[in-house]
């Protein structure tokens, strides 16, 4: 194993940010994964700083991928459904190589689990169209058309009978409602079952922390695409973001 094939993933979430080093041809972590919370709400320059921060226990000079839960344009933020507002219009790709000292590439944050488990998980070697969901503190969503990635997809905030989805079954929607299994189940087959009428995809993957419970709610989906856990779990955006740094 050489050098070169080690990068950086980081992975932004609405509670969490998460790193660590990634060896590309396997997918899998060589370092400790670190973590600290996210302030989504304080201003940009303290979670730039917690960012610094939680980066800086990693050695080496190696590319940083960066996933966040927005749209990313050309390095730039362009939403900011779960986050402070004031990161609308940001280049973070270039703020982050500026407080991390390293090269920074930035993805959305779904994108990033959804390449992870493309190359080394659940739809690796899978052909047609793919959709994978995860389902934490929104709904992020990525798109595969033959191996393919069709970047920012914000199926997410499709509205499903007049609510948009990641406010039906969200985990985080689990959690402050204090659903049912049987409960949330029923939204996420909902909004599986919608989202499967829309683009008819040949594999759907769940991804997320909620998966970890999958056996509290996968036998209560029923949908006509086959439909798995992702094979990463929790580790899909950092990894994800880690192989975002080869295909710029
Ligand atoms: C954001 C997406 C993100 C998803 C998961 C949504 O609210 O709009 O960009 O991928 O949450 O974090």
């Amino acid at each position: 194993m050489t050098s070169s094939n080690l990068a950086i993933g980081v992975d932004v979430g609405g509670s969490s940010i998460k790193c660590a080093l990634v060896d590309l041809d396997t997918g899998t972590f060589v370092s400790e994964r670190f973590s600290t919370p996210t302030p989504a709400q304080d201003s940009t320059e303290t979670l730039l700083t917690a960012l610094a921060t939680v980066v800086a226990n990693l050695p080496g000079d190696h590319a940083v991928g960066l996933a966040f839960p927005s749209v990313i344009r050309n390095g730039t933020v362009r939403t900011a459904a779960n986050l402070n507002k004031a990161w609308i219009g940001q280049p973070l790709a270039k703020l982050a190589t500026e407080h991390l000292h390293r090269p920074v590439v930035l993805i959305n944050d779904a994108d990033a689990a959804g390449l992870a488990e493309l190359h080394y998980g659940a739809a690796r070697g899978v052909d047609g169209t793919v959709l994978l969901l995860t389902l934490g503190t929104g709904i992020g969503s990525a798109l595969f058309i033959d191996g393919k990635l069709v970047p920012n997809t914000e199926f997410g905030h499709l509205e499903v009978k007049g609510q948009e989805a990641e406010h039906r079954a969200s985990g985080r929607v689990k959690v402050e409602k204090n659903m049912t299994w049987d409960a949330w189940a029923a939204e996420l087959n909902l909004v599986v079952n919608t989202m499967h009428a829309l683009m008819w995809p040949d594999l759907i993957v769940l991804c997320g922390g909620i998966t970890d419970e999958s056996e509290k709610f996968m036998d209560k989906l029923h949908c006509e695409a086959e439909l798995v856990i992702g094979a990463l779990r929790s580790e899909a955006g950092i990894v994800g973001a880690a192989l975002a740094t080869t295909l710029v």
